[in-house]
């Protein structure tokens, strides 16, 4: 059941069809709407992440060639107070595209910060519905370019069910950014999950079951695996919603690299990268030569999976998956791509790439130094998102005493590596602009 209403009251019938969605977790989000958001915030800054950052979808879906003065639908599933489709709406909103963005969620009162958020910066591309993902085959929606679903599939009894149903719901050649929980780095979760089903069991008093988790948590032995798992925060935030989420969950399930491969390949579609790339490469965490040698023969999801278990702190995954029968990446050995700088300033970025000097990168823990090229600093002041890699060798030439194309192209790629890796650089074509 589908409502193009503004926010309120659920009217009669607004449940999401109780055979499809657990009443659960419904419950949970109506009481505690997550994240936390408040609509007056949006006045002061627009909130950016990912998946779902309109330059990252179109890097690593659409090859950096997708037309946005084109239509464009997105669907947020399990929108939640509104992050993504906030975003991505205010991001289509800027390049004037005639796009939709549909906002799907069980929890009427995530809606209606959602929509409040949304009505602050007055955007008008937005469809809000509250219903279940499982139904959309029913809602009569049409196919999409993109959809986002980002940690909302853990929490249905059957995700794959549910990963399968958003797939169906894909434009031939579209794709998704997906967030999943990581196995690894939510260890210690689980067992805590457990206990304080025993304490204070699914169905007592939310505020009860946060004042028993938060009775545990200050008596868990120095031993216990989660008080050991330095990687999870969210209980320390202060916020009784997000504590609900990591320890109190009714329904709530972690995956690995193999894991996340098989669901997208029973879904029908190819898993384009991992992001932060750099996060999902073994080199990344450990020097030994021979192991590193070994490591670099294997296929790209192998890597990867042997990545998360060396680096153990991977606390969610977040993926892009593609229906699409080719490569939709990307890449820079076209030297007319235009590289985008995401969240930081060039000049600033440049100042501190220093010749010799590595950039230091805090990998949830793990401090990560990556040798930059002789050039960064002086590409990256280049970077202006209207350049190409060639018309910014060709503008630094002007300025004389640069090496040859090969040897530039060389240090761009290097500096590349980096950069993207920590999910900081993408690229797009320009299109008849
Ligand atoms: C952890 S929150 C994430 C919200 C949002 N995607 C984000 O990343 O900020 C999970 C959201 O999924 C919604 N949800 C859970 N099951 C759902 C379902 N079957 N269909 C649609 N939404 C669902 C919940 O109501 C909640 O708002």
């Amino acid at each position: 059941m589908t409502h193009d209403v503004t926010a309120g009251p659920p009217p009669a019938g607004a449940a999401a069809s109780p055979a499809k969605t657990d009443a659960v977790v419904r419950a949970q989000y109506e009481a505690m709407p997550y994240p936390p958001r408040d609509p007056a915030e949006e006045a002061k800054r627009l909130l950016v992440g990912t998946p779902s950052h309109l330059p990252e979808v179109n890097h690593y879906l659409y090859a950096g060639r997708r037309d946005f003065r084109q239509p464009f639908r997105a669907l947020v599933a399990g929108g939640g107070t509104g992050d993504a489709c906030i975003m991505l709406a205010q991001q289509l909103h800027d390049l004037k595209c005639p796009a939709e963005v549909v906002y799907l969620d069980i929890s009427t009162t995530s809606r209606a910060i959602a929509e409040a958020r949304a009505e602050a910066r007055r955007l008008r591309n937005i469809r809000f519905l509250t219903g279940s993902l499982l139904e959309l085959p029913s809602l009569g929606l049409g196919l999409f370019d993109y959809i986002d679903c980002s940690g909302v599939l853990h929490h249905l009894k059957d995700p794959q069910e549910g990963f399968d149903t958003l797939a169906a719901a894909l434009a031939p050649e579209a794709g998704m950014g997906v967030m999943l929980y990581g196995e690894y780095g939510r260890s210690g979760v689980y067992p805590m999950q457990d206990m304080l089903r025993t304490l204070a069991p699914v169905g007592t008093d939310h505020a009860a079951r946060i004042a028993m988790a938060k009775r545990l948590i200050r008596f868990l032995p120095p031993t216990n695996l989660f008080r050991r798992n330095t990687f999870l925060n969210d209980h320390l935030s202060g916020n009784d919603g997000a504590l609900y989420d990591l320890l109190l969950h009714s329904q709530d399930r972690a995956y690995t690299v193999p894991q996340i491969a098989d669901m997208t390949r029973h879904a029908g579609l190819r898993l384009v990268s991992f992001i932060e790339p750099i996060r999902y490469e073994p080199s990344t965490y450990m020097s030994d030569p021979q192991i590193g040698r070994d490591l670099a023969a294997l296929p790209y999801l192998e890597r990867a999976a042997f990545a998360e278990r060396l680096a153990s702190n991977l606390t969610t995954h977040i993926f892009y998956a593609t229906k699409a029968g080719y490569d939709t990446v990307a890449r820079p050995e076209d030297t007319s791509a235009i590289p985008v700088l995401r969240e930081m300033d060039p000049a600033e970025l440049a100042q501190g790439l220093k010749p010799g000097t590595p950039l230091v990168a805090n990998l949830e823990g793990f401090p990560w130094r990556a040798q930059m090229p002789p050039l960064a600093g002086q590409i990256v002041a280049q970077i202006d998102g209207r350049k190409s890699i060639a018309e910014i060798y060709t503008s630094m030439a002007m300025r004389g005493g640069l090496p040859v194309w090969d040897e530039f192209h060389q240090q761009f790629e290097q500096l590349y590596v980096v950069l993207n890796g920590i999910n900081h650089l993408l690229l797009r074509f320009r299109l008849g602009e």
